[in-house]
């Protein structure tokens, strides 16, 4: 059974004691609801990528309290990484860092990095000081949906597969955090580099020891750039090198197709004109006075817009439509993460 209560101190206790005796608990993060389990008790990681419906091979970030402890759980943090820890944890962002001798092959799927995060909501916070150790915690949707942005999400995806659900309302980036790998900017990364079978650090040899956005999120690659005084590649649309990643991650039930604005009428016309009911995401109010499309009204601010983009997508499966039609943003700031995941949603669907 699964139980959704209000974040309250004494839930959040309730919450740490469901953990430390292995069980599954949905917790609010400032980026996505996550799915938190102990990350040192193999039975409970092995029930969160149970429950979630997850490959054994596709690695989960591991949460801590405070960025203190980012040495109990790497061998390596290279100076870029404790840079952007000072500037931007508790906040969404993951280091991909060479993983430290108490973090299980379970965690990373067998890598020999791990993705480590610091959040900053206060219900995550408080959580993670009360369990008192790490916490592994994917997205808290099923393997391959759309990552939930409010309890209700992840009620719906998880009901019976999850032991507790704290509410702490809606999330305020709703988009995954950014993760940057520093994994091979270090001294350990640099001699493992070219190591053919050392999975999850990127094989950079004849590259110079660089760091990587693997993911774009809230925290952009200008701000990055900013810290650590040096130009950071935004490729990650273009070439995901997150491990396990699928074209179709983030994707809803419905079809989503990108179109221009010039597009998005005559297609939206078109295909309700052949009896496909349709979604269309955009700013203003589509001129159509057709019952087949329904209009999913964009927010103007980015921000805004990457914090309702999930709850829009779900929206459409709830709706019925066929197909969801959406512009993409312009790729400054966070409007590269919300194009990232467009576009990705967008994907060719695995079988
Ligand atoms: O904002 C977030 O990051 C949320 C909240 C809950 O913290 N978590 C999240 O987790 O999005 P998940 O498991 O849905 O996505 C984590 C991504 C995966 O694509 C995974 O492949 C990547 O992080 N990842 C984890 N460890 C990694 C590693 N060692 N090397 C490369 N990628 C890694
Ligand atoms: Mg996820």
């Amino acid at each position: 059974m699964t139980k959704l209560l209000p974040a309250t101190p004494d839930n959040i206790h309730r919450a740490a004691a469901v953990l430390a005796g292995g069980g599954l608990v949905a917790m609010p993060t400032e980026t996505v609801y996550g799915l938190a389990a102990d990350a040192e008790n193999d039975a409970a990681v092995r029930a969160m990528f149970a429950a979630k419906g997850r490959p054994a091979d596709h690695p989960v970030i591991v949460h801590l309290a405070d960025r203190a402890l980012v040495d109990d759980f790497a061998a390596d943090v290279p100076p870029a990484a404790r840079k952007l820890a000072a500037a931007f944890w508790p906040g969404p962002l993951t280091l991909v860092l060479i993983r430290g001798s108490r973090i299980s092959d379970l965690v990373t799927g067998g890598l020999a990095t791990v993705g480590l995060r610091v959040p900053s909501h206060p219900v995550a916070q408080a959580l993670l000081r009360e369990f008192g150790g790490p916490l592994a915690a994917p997205s808290a949707n099923r393997f391959g949906r759309v990552s939930p942005t409010t309890a209700a999400h992840v009620l719906s995806d998880l009901a019976g597969r999850v032991d507790l659900i704290l509410d702490g309302g809606e999330c305020s980036v709703g988009l995954e955090s950014t993760i940057v790998d520093c994994s091979a900017a270090g001294a350990v990364g640099n001699a493992l580099r070219g190591v053919p079978d050392l999975r999850g650090v990127p094989d950079r040899q004849g590259v110079p020891a660089s760091v990587a956005i693997l993911r774009p999120g809230a925290i952009t690659a200008d701000q990055i750039a900013a810290v650590l005084q040096s130009p950071i590649a935004e490729s990650a649309a273009a070439a995901p090198r997150v491990p396990g990643s699928l074209p179709s991650h983030y994707a809803p039930r419905a079809r989503v197709e990108l179109v221009s604005a010039e597009e998005l009428l005559p297609r939206a016309m078109q295909l309700a004109s052949s009896g496909e009911k349709i979604a269309v995401l955009t700013r203003q109010r589509p001129d159509i006075g057709d019952q087949q499309v329904a209009w999913l009204p964009i927010p103007a601010d980015h921000a805004e817009w990457a914090a309702s983009l999930y709850g829009l997508l779900r929206q459409v499966d709830e709706l019925g439509c066929d197909a969801a039609l959406a512009t993409l943003p312009v790729e400054a700031g966070i409007g590269v993460a919300i194009a990232d995941r467009l576009r990705r949603a967008a994907g060719p669907r695995s079988p």
